[in-house]
């Protein structure tokens, strides 16, 4: 039987599936099960910076009336730990508790701001890591994407400098160079990239003439970008790569990481066909590496990687034309 194990960001897992953030970590028992279903580790849902600014408005609001009528205001502290960013704490401790397998803590950003602290409390609650997942939105049309880029990078300094657990950094595919990003993100001395996230946008329903939010899940084709991508920046960076978005079956995780990946990040796969469907990849992964002969996850990661390919230009453009020019 050939060994599945790996490191992930300086963590053993023992398998390359990481459940990524998703609704499968707002129960604890589904975490129970992705863990006997043989996940690697399991990332838990983001505490989203929007859920910090309630809290800590809230916080501000309770010290600002205490100063103007009655000291002992403050003892209407406990109230507020029952925001969503402390409940969001108290459950990734009751998660920490149910597990034995890595556990990932991940916290949402979209702007520079105090909710930094945020990572040191995740930290405190005994997760094996943290994720960032960071997307500043590219709305002000004066706003240059180097100004952005130049933001991600001091949101990740902070971070970094707030806890000592290693630090992934869930990227957006949607950089000018998302190679350069990655590589910019290695120097600031990031242990994980994350690629990538997917984003939820609102659909236009002409009906009703209004804009709906909808979750729907990936595709299988939906990988291709990532494993472009990670065959590209694999080689380039110390930081280990987590391929994400379209993984859906055990010949996926093959493919990731075969151009380079270290792990790989599920969410679509185990919501449309159950947490247990996991272990079906594990075994589809184990049967391919037996027919090739590989006996762990070395033998073969990184070996279609862009640096490792022998035609270069295999992932460039000009694969592309060739493509559409046989095309009648
Ligand atoms: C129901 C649901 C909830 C999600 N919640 C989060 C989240 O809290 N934080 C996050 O970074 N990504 C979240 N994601 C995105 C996933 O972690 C993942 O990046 C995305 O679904 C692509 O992977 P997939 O193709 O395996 O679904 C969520 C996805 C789904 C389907």
């Amino acid at each position: 039987m050939a060994d599945i194990s790996t490191t992930y960001m300086g963590i053993p897992l023992k398998t390359p599936i990481v459940v990524a953030a998703c609704s499968i970590s707002s129960l604890v028992d589904r975490v129970v099960m992705a863990e006997k279903a043989g996940a690697g580790a399991l990332v838990i849902r983001s505490l989203f910076e929007e859920q910090i600014q309630v809290a800590q408005q809230r916080f501000d609001d309770y010290l600002s009336v205490g100063s103007e009528s009655f000291p002992e205001a403050l003892s209407f502290f406990p109230s507020i730990e029952h925001g969503q960013a402390d409940e969001h704490l108290m459950w990734v401790e009751k998660t920490r508790k149910a597990v034995k397998m890595p556990l990932i803590a991940s916290l949402n950003a979209v702007s520079k701001g105090s909710w930094v602290k945020f990572a040191r409390q995740l930290e405190s609650t005994g997760v094996d890591g943290l994720e960032l997942n960071v997307y500043i939105m590219g709305t002000d049309p004066t706003r240059p994407g180097s100004d952005i880029e130049k933001e991600l990078f001091e949101i990740v300094e902070s971070v970094k400098a707030e806890v000592s657990i290693p630090v992934a950094v869930k990227l957006s595919p949607y950089y000018t160079s998302v190679v350069n990003v990655a590589v910019e993100l290695d120097k600031r001395g990031v242990d994980g990239l994350v690629m990538f996230n997917r984003f939820v946008r609102p659909d236009v329903d002409i009906e009703s003439e209004t804009l709906h939010n909808e979750m729907f899940y990936s595709s299988p084709e939906e990988m291709r970008l990532p494993l472009n991508r990670v065959a590209r920046v694999y080689g380039h960076v110390k930081a280990d790569l987590a391929l994400n978005t379209g993984v859906h079956t055990g010949a996926d995780v093959a493919r990731a990481l075969l151009v380079g990946a270290k792990v790989v990040q599920v969410a679509s796969a185990l919501l449309i066909n159950g947490i247990p469907y996991l272990s079906t990849m594990l075994r589809d992964l184990e049967a391919w590496m037996a027919e090739k002969g590989y006996d762990d996850l070395d033998e073969f990661r990184g070996k279609l990687s862009q640096k490792n390919y022998p035609d270069r230009f295999a992932f460039e453009r000009a694969q592309y034309v060739n493509l559409l020019l046989s095309q009648h």
